[in-house]
């Protein structure tokens, strides 16, 4: 317990993450909600990518909306250098894109499925009509093109932050979900990092199975019950 512990620490500390718990019990069904804290984390290089990890969780489908994964206050800040080649007026001077993606659709992000290992479009494969141009490649879901789910946040003029709105996506099939965060622009990170701060809820109506999956959940689970 004591090194499974440790291991863990130093996983969420890569991860640059902070977790916190909280049970919500509300009458008759239980509901479980696990949150999510960033506080400036910092993304890593991931093929031609930046990338932070923002949480996983098994979550069970819910028809009546009581599977979601909420975004709160998400901020990404980018240093004043950064900003050096843009105009105040000027839109979309940065992208950064939420990808929610459920554990058995992760080989649809990024360009494995044309045989890539590139994880941003890049002009080449933007002519043979594979994707746009700095954004994360998605090769939707066969059964339904919203999946994985991209969330789209732009920096805009000079500004050094730009806020996710606020919003929940709920979860209508059963599965181990992903929540990443990633930009393709290297000036993002070149003059200096782009760090994200905010959190997210996730919100479970019979719990989450997790354990399943992580040797982590003694670590990472500890139950606050609160009544509403
Ligand atoms: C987003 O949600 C957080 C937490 O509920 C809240 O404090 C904040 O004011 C909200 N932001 C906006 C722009 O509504
Ligand atoms: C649930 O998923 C189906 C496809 O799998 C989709 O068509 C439908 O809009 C979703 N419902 C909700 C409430 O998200």
């Amino acid at each position: 317990m004591h090194r499974k512990s440790h291991q863990c620490g130093l996983l969420l500390n890569h991860l640059g993450f902070l977790l916190g718990f909280v049970i919500l019990i509300g009458d008759p069904n239980v509901a479980i909600a696990s949150i999510h804290d960033y506080t400036k984390g910092v993304f890593v290089p991931l093929s031609n990518s930046f990338f932070f990890h923002g949480g996983s969780e098994g979550h069970y489908a819910s028809s009546d909306r009581h599977s979601f994964i909420r975004f709160e206050s998400v901020t990404f800040k980018r240093t004043k250098e950064s900003t050096a080649l843009y105009h105040d007026k000027q839109q979309k001077t940065g992208l950064v894109e939420a990808i929610i993606v459920e554990s058995q659709d992760r080989d649809k992000i990024g360009g494995a499925y044309f045989n890539s290992d590139q994880i941003c479009c890049t002009a080449e494969l933007h002519v043979k009509k594979y994707c746009k141009v700095g954004e994360v490649i998605i090769n939707p879901r066969s059964d339904n093109s919203e999946w994985p789910k991209r969330i789209q946040t732009f920096f805009d003029g000079k500004n050094e932050e730009t806020s996710m709105v606020n919003q929940t996506v709920y979860i209508n099939r059963t599965g181990m979900y992903y929540v990443y965060f990633m930009f393709c622009d290297p000036d993002l990170d070149s003059h200096g990092m782009t760090t994200i701060s905010g959190r997210t809820v996730w919100q479970n109506q019979q719990g989450f199975f997790q354990y399943i999956y992580s040797t982590c959940l003694e670590f990472l689970y500890a139950l606050v019950q609160v009544r509403y």
